[in-house]
This record gives C-alpha cells, sequence and structure tokens, in this order.
C-alpha cells in the first residue's frame, strides 16, 4: 500500500502528468484538494473509487483517511494543486505518514508559476537580465522568516513569483517599488489554464489599480521583474553558433550551412 502525493497541474485537467493521471485512475481511494483541483481531474477515477475532497478537512481528518486506507491495504491518490514541492502542505502529510510508517511517493506536476510564465507566453530566466527566480509570498496570517522579507528579497531584483499574495497586492507594490522601481512590470494571473483564467499585466505603478477593476481577488500567481517585457536581452550561449559543447561543435567561418 502507498499513498501517491500527485501534483494535479495548475487547472487544465491535461496539465497532470500522464503518470499521476494513471494513478488516480488506478486508486481504490482518491483525495483531492477540491478548492483548487478540479473535478475534471478525478473524473478519471475508477466506478468503485472513494473519492473525497480534503478542502473542508483538518490535518486530523485527512490523517484518519490515509490510516484507514493503509488498515485497508488499499493505495490513495493523494491529488494537491500545482506542484506539491511549492506551498503545498504536504511536508505535514509526509511527516505523519512516516512517524505511522505509511510508504508514500511524490509525482511532481505544473506548478502555477511555470503555468502563469506560460499563458503570458514569457520566459522567467533570460541571459544577462536575470538569472534567479524567487518563489515566494507576501507576509499574511502565515509570518515570514526574518530573513525573508519582501523588501530585502527584492533587493536582488530578480523575478518574483508570489503565491497566496493577492489581497496583499498594496503592501507587495509598497515592499518591491524601491528596489524595483516603479516602471517594472508586473503580471498578475487569475486561475492560469482554467477557462475562467484572467490575465492582468502593467508596471508596479498600475497593477493594484488593474487587478482591482479586473476584480481579482483570489487564486492568483503574482509575477513581477523586467524578463516579463524584454525584447534586448542577450542571445543564450547553448545555441551560439560559436560555442562548443557536449552535443555540438562550434561552427567556424564558412564551415557549415
Ligand atoms: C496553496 S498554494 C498551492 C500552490 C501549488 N502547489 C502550485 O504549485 O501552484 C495556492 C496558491 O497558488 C497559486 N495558484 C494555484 N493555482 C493557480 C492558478 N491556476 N493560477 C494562478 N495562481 C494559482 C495562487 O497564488 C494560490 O493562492
Amino acid at each position: 500500500m502507498k499513498v501517491y502525493i500527485i501534483g494535479a497541474g495548475p487547472g487544465d485537467p491535461g496539465l497532470i502528468t500522464v503518470k499521476g493521471a494513471e494513478l488516480v485512475a488506478r486508486c481504490p481511494v482518491v483525495l483531492y484538494t477540491g478548492s483548487l483541483v478540479p473535478v475534471e481531474v478525478v473524473a478519471r477515477a475508477r466506478p468503485d473509487a472513494t473519492v473525497l475532497d480534503s478542502s473542508g478537512m483538518t490535518l486530523d481528518e485527512i490523517m484518519a483517511i490515509l490510516s484507514a486506507a493503509r488498515d485497508a491495504g488499499h493505495d490513495v491518490a493523494r491529488v494537491h494543486t500545482g506542484d506539491p514541492a511549492v506551498f503545498g502542505s504536504t511536508a505535514e502529510q509526509m511527516r505523519r505518514m512516516a512517524a505511522l510508517g505509511i510508504a508514500y511517493e511524490i509525482i511532481p506536476g505544473v506548478s502555477s508559476f511555470t503555468a502563469a510564465a506560460a499563458v503570458l507566453g514569457r520566459e522567467l530566466t533570460l541571459p544577462e537580465l536575470c538569472q534567479t527566480v524567487i518563489l515566494t509570498r507576501a507576509e499574511g496570517r502565515t509570518p515570514m522568516p526574518l530573513k525573508e522579507k519582501l523588501p530585502d528579497l527584492a533587493q536582488h531584483q530578480a523575478t518574483l513569483a508570489l503565491f497566496l499574495s493577492i489581497t496583499l497586492l498594496d503592501e507587495v507594490v509598497r515592499d518591491l517599488m524601491p528596489s524595483y522601481g516603479a516602471d517594472c512590470p508586473a503580471a498578475v494571473v487569475h486561475k492560469a489554464t482554467w477557462p475562467d483564467q484572467v490575465i492582468v499585466t502593467g508596471t508596479l505603478s498600475d497593477i493594484v489599480e488593474k487587478v482591482r477593476e479586473a476584480k481579482i481577488r483570489a487564486t492568483a500567481m503574482v509575477l513581477v521583474g523586467r524578463v516579463l517585457t524584454a525584447s534586448d536581452f542577450a542571445e543564450s550561449r547553448l545555441y551560439a553558433a560559436d560555442f562548443s559543447h557536449g552535443y555540438r561543435r562550434a561552427q567556424h567561418v564558412g564551415e557549415g550551412t
């Protein structure tokens, strides 16, 4: 018996991995976070499967279901939104499973920050402009560790992907403005890859107003950084004709086509 912690992807049911979809279709118990995982993902469950939405459950209630499945010898598809490795609240479940001797395996998924980049049609790292992406959140009811305050992270001017922060956008902009500048591009993607996806783009100076007008108050990825609009970045060395690597020899003048 095993619990498979599966990343369902950001919304589009086609964005779960093949392995994740096969496990959802095979496991006799499917426990999914119904707040963000669309029902189409768990509609793949076999007809006799027990399919439960964990969005209204406590950790103790979730663990009771996993323990009962273990006692019955039933595999569980534990389906989480995006990728389980970021802001997934999966670590606490894994810690309890380890203590209870319940085996588990993680099946990764497409995170909402990469889905947001995809629907914006952008790459989050660009040669010589930005080679770092910071995945973080604004400080709300969950306190931030002392060394991870947004104004401090902002000093790097790396591409920022902010989860769970849309209701704190005012504060986010206030914290970022001194380092990134008012003209720094910002984008908010609400429900990336869902049928009711909304994209708002602007700069730190106008994004708050634009998001207010769009009435986005939940399930949004906030991306900030020059990569969002840059067009004068350097080309990567990977495809440069004069660059050799393990898969290709550099071409010289007069060589090749
Ligand atoms: C509990 S976290 C889960 C993140 C998830 N593990 C992931 O990899 O995307 C929920 C937050 O992720 C972001 N999120 C999840 N799905 C999203 C989507 N389809 N579009 C935009 N943001 C999304 C929002 O910031 C939301 O508040």
